[in-house]
């Protein structure tokens, strides 16, 4: 299987794996294992440069991933071609706690927010960023009309949903460009989803493919062991780790491509 995959029907090409931000943002309200301190701008370019010549082309970034927007803009100046954004809108997270708003007219105001931070004319794609309630965002609060607006408009290449539900997930599978989805060792419910995506050509980013680090500890690598999982599923686009160590970088590219049989 190929490195580079296509995101659906968007006319896209992802890396097999993408580069979650969270981390280079935020570091409170979090849930991984071990705390940590937000990589410097030395480290963080550092970071991106090494994804970028791994292979990587997407970065997954969020207006509630704390200054990652903001930090991404910075840094990428001047490589802008060189990726795919995906950022997301719905949740906010100020004062040590998530708030969320589903309103076209937040949705609108969050776009424009996000193409300033990020410094950019167009933002790839746009994920709603679910409270859990996929199926009332989808059914009645008018989000996805509004993301198809700007899709229109040309401010969003695509649009689809980071979903938390078996329900959500198949609704967001055809009614969007992409939808994001938990897949792990230990969460396989929403493979029901991916086969869904895979079906109706729907692009399917991962996300906590890694368990947000709380790896098993009875499985001999574990690492290896969740990438051969998520690749197994041929509707999977691309993984969207979160990592800010250049070593397990490094390693989960080389597990990504020997679950993808390139090694
Ligand atoms: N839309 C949503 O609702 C949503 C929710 C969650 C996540 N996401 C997106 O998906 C991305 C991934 O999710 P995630 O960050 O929660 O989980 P994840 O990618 O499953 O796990 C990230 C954690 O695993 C650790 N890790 C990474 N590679 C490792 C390795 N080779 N060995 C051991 N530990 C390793 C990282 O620590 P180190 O930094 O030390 O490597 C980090 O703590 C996020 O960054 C975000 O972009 C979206």
């Amino acid at each position: 299987m190929s490195w580079m995959k296509p995101l659906g029907n968007t006319g896209m090409m992802v890396s097999a794996l993408g580069l979650g931000t969270v981390k280079l943002g935020r570091s409170e309200g979090v849930k991984y294992p071990g705390s940590f301190r937000i990589p410097d701008d030395r480290e963080a370019t550092a970071l991106l440069a090494q994804a970028s010549d791994l292979g990587i082309n997407l970065i997954d970034t969020a207006p509630a991933y704390g200054c990652s927007e903001q930090r991404l803009g910075t840094l990428l100046a001047g490589q802008r071609e060189r990726w795919l954004i995906c950022s997301k809108v719905g949740e906010e997270f100020e004062n040590g706690q998530s708030h969320f708003d589903f309103s076209p007219e937040h949705t609108l105001k969050s776009v424009e927010r996000s193409l300033r931070r990020l410094n950019t004319e167009a933002i790839d794609m746009v994920l709603i960023h679910s409270d859990g309630q996929d199926l009332r965002i989808i059914n009645d609060l008018g989000t996805l009309q509004a993301l198809s607006d700007l899709k229109r408009r040309g401010l969003i290449r695509a649009y689809g949903m980071s979903t938390k539900t078996v329900e959500g997930g198949l609704a967001a599978a055809a009614e969007c460009d992409v939808v994001m989805l938990t897949y792990n060792l230990a969460q396989r419910e929403e493979s029901q989803v991916l086969d869904a995506c895979g079906r109706l050509n729907t692009g399917v980013l991962i996300k906590k493919a890694l368990a947000s680090g709380h790896l098993e500890e009875n499985i001999e690598d574990p690492v290896q062991a969740s990438m051969d999982l998520v690749f197994a599923h041929p509707a999977t686009s691309s993984a969207i780790i979160g990592t800010i160590s250049p070593e397990h970088l490094e390693a989960n590219v080389l597990a990504a491509r020997r679950a993808l049989g390139q090694d």
